[in-house]
């Protein structure tokens, strides 16, 4: 199938170079303001000029696609993917879905209406560390659980966008385990009570760090702490995670660990055919082949999203918001 890849700056470059090898894929066009992204697409690929835009209009009137992916900054995601899916294609975005609550409700209902595919890559849901640890949670070996702590420490020195941002880490990073906690629970949201703060050596204009209490169906806590601006310890992207059940714990820090009476034994990872972005690719290819609701639809991440803006309300309001 066909695709058009609007955004090819920042992490839009190492998604052309997925797209260039997906075999299910060919890229019909390439879309980005910024010329200079353009002149480098071109002299990596030797793409002719009839497949790169500045506009995506433009684009849209002379090239000939089924589907559109999306890797632009937040703001700008409902706009394009609305205007691709009128345009008749699927559309595969980057995460956060959009940039508000109600633009990502408004990208969900356009894409019903218009009966196209509306897929988020949620990338950390498909890497074989959280499917192994969904599934050794599926099958019941924790027992009941009560609680999970996930702790995540980075300190990345992006250019761009994040730095300007009121709440960098809830609007462009926590969607990411807020989306693995629904998907290693397998449970929704109730509430969630939640702080932010800026380090004093924070170089980001927005709060840094975060502190979150999520309640889960059937009673499970989540404690929440994280940070962008860590100039010692650092976790893993995904970050650090204990969940405590009635038959022991199982730590999550790349390898995944259980513990219980005093034993601890490493939890076999499952294989994968695919990972990672390669992995949303076929996911949201075959979606569309199969026509059925891709793992993480619009429809599903709304869900996912309602985590980062009912902690928003939490923090402004200073008190526990409920989902329900
Ligand atoms: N899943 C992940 O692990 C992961 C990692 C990094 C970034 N992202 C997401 O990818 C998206 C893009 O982030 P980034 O870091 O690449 O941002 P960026 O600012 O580095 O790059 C965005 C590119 O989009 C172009 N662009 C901006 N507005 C446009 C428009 N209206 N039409 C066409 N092109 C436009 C810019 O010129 C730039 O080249 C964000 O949603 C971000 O959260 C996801």
């Amino acid at each position: 199938m066909k695709i058009i890849q609007v955004g090819a700056g920042g992490f839009g470059e190492s998604w052309l170079e997925i797209v260039m090898i997906a075999p299910e894929w060919e890229v019909a066009g390439v879309v980005d303001i910024n010329q200079n992204v353009l002149k480098k697409v071109k002299e990596k690929w030797n793409f002719s000029d009839e497949k790169l835009f500045t506009s995506l209009d433009e684009c849209l009137k002379k090239v000939k696609a089924d589907a559109l992916l999306n890797v632009t900054p937040p703001e700008f995601h409902k706009e394009i993917t609305v205007k691709g899916i009128k345009s008749g294609l699927h559309v595969l975005v980057e995460k956060p879905m959009a940039d508000t609550l109600k633009n990502a409700e408004e990208m969900v209902e356009v894409a019903e209406k218009y009966r196209k595919k509306l897929m988020v890559s949620q990338n950390y849901r498909y890497r074989k560390g959280a499917r192994s640890l969904r599934k050794f949670i599926e099958e019941g070996l924790l027992g009941n659980i009560s609680y999970c702590n996930l702790n995540f420490q980075k300190g990345p020195k992006f250019k761009g966008f994040r730095i300007k941002m009121e709440y960098p880490l809830l609007i462009d990073m926590s969607i990411h385990h807020f989306d693995l906690l629904r998907y290693i629970l397998g449970k929704e949201p109730v509430s969630v009570y939640a702080e932010s703060f800026n380090p004093c050596w924070s170089w980001f204009s927005g709060d840094a760090c975060l502190n979150i209490i999520f309640e889960f169906q059937d009673n499970i806590r989540v404690n929440y702490s994280g940070s962008w601006v860590s100039k010692g310890k650092e976790t893993p992207w995904d970050g650090e995670w204990e969940i405590y059940g009635e038959n022991g714990t199982v730590i999550w820090n790349e390898k995944i660990k259980f513990i219980s009476e005093g034993k601890e034994e490493e939890v076999e990872m499952i294989s994968m055919e695919r990972e990672e972005r390669d992995y949303s690719l076929l996911e949201f290819y075959r979606s569309i082949k199969e026509d059925r609701e891709p793992e993480t639809s619009g429809r599903d991440n709304i869900k996912s999203l309602k985590m980062v803006f009912n902690s928003l309300k939490a923090i402004k309001r200073g008190r526990r918001v409920s989902f329900i």
